[in-house]
């Protein structure tokens, strides 16, 4: 073999071993914390409204009714495994996260049950497709990350099992550099709009995606197409824009569009059609106090108005 060769057989092997790392790299993540949560009445109601309204959890971890308006939940926590039709890259399931010791995560520690929340890291050390929020949750304050752990140690445990999530290549290996440790304590937050804007997910919802990344220059504008097995339902534009996005909503109209939800959930939800079908967490929202919105309102009016006409429920 002349020099030349070599030293490309070399070069060969080292890439190979460089791609080698790259797939079995584990994720960055640190060992989890060694803590008890307080399980204290006021952490762990504090736990249920962060679980059930800022961050709608069962959004993705809830069994829904699909066959009524507003999907209401059937059983909290239970796992979903989601369709095909969604265009996900794999098998994508938000598990149990009950405390079901066997299906659920009742045996997970305190610390395990943050570090997945916070810093997207599994039990077993595995990256979290990222689809789970923990990009936002990383933004929890301490306080309010470990109040949803006592909420979740509460949990009645639910029996199911669900089939695993299993992400196609090369996405798996990509995802490997969403996790990262939460360094330092998380004070309180100073802007309570932005904090619960980040921590339910309106950007993910309501921004267009290629490739499944957001696009630059669309935030918030909407247009991301949402396809269940039967319907199709488009985010709205919920920049400043006066003609396509809220520009014209006053913070009374707002707070009121919300608020309406709140009776209409007293009544039996009718069928869901293309027309009704939505994905927006109206009934929980509707739970926040007009000061919560107000101060949701107040932060998306100071974002970028961005013209984007979008048509929310398409003729199919
Ligand atoms: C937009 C959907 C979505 C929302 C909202 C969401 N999750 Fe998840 N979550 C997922 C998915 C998907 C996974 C699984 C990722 C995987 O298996 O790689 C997951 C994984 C988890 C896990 C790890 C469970 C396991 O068995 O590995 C925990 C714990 C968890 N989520 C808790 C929560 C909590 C608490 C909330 C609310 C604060 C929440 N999630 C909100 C989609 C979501
Ligand atoms: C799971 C996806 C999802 C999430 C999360 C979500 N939205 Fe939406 N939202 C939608 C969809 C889809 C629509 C359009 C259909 C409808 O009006 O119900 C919508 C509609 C709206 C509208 C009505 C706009 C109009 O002009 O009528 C407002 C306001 C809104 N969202 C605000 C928010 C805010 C604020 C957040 C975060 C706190 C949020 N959304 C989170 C999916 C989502």
């Amino acid at each position: 073999m002349n020099r030349v060769m070599k030293g490309l057989c070399l070069g060969f092997g080292g890439l190979a071993l460089a791609a080698g790392y790259f797939v079995m790299r584990p994720p960055k993540s640190a060992p989890p914390k060694e803590i008890r949560v307080p399980m204290t009445p006021e952490s762990v109601a504090r736990g249920k409204y962060l679980y059930e309204v800022v961050a709608d959890c069962d959004g993705c971890h809830g069994e829904r009714n699909w066959g009524k308006q507003l999907a209401p939940v059937v059983r909290s926590a239970a796992g979903f495994t989601f369709p095909p039709a969604m265009g996900l890259p794999g098998r994508v399931t938000a598990p149990n996260i009950s405390s079901d010791p066997v299906a659920g995560i009742g045996a997970w520690s305190d610390g395990e049950k943050l570090r997945a929340i916070r810093e997207g890291i599994g039990r077993d050390g595995r990256a979290l497709f990222p689809m789970m929020p923990y990009g936002a949750y990383r933004h929890l304050s301490d306080r309010d990350a470990e109040a949803l752990v006592s909420y979740l140690n509460t949990l009645p445990a639910v029996p199911d099992q669900r089939p695993r999530t299993e992400i196609d290549f090369p996405v798996s290996v990509l995802i490997k550099s969403a996790p990262a440790p939460v360094e330092g304590p998380v004070a309180e937050p100073a802007e309570l709009g932005e904090y619960l804007v980040k921590l339910g997910g309106c950007a993910d919802c309501h921004t267009q995606k290629q490739n499944g990344a957001p696009i630059a220059g669309k935030e918030l504008a909407g247009g991301e197409i949402f396809r269940t097995d039967k319907f199709t339902v488009v985010s709205a534009n919920i920049t400043p824009d006066v003609e396509t996005g809220i520009g014209r909503m006053t913070e009374a109209a707002f707070i009121k569009r919300f608020h309406e939800y709140r009776e209409y959930e007293q009544t039996p939800l009718p069928d869901a059609t293309q027309k009704n079908f939505t994905l927006m967490p109206w009934l929980q929202y509707s739970r926040y106090s007009a000061e919560e919105l107000g101060a949701i309102y107040r932060y998306l009016r100071k974002q970028k108005a961005i013209v984007n006409k979008v048509t929310v429920h398409p003729e199919s």
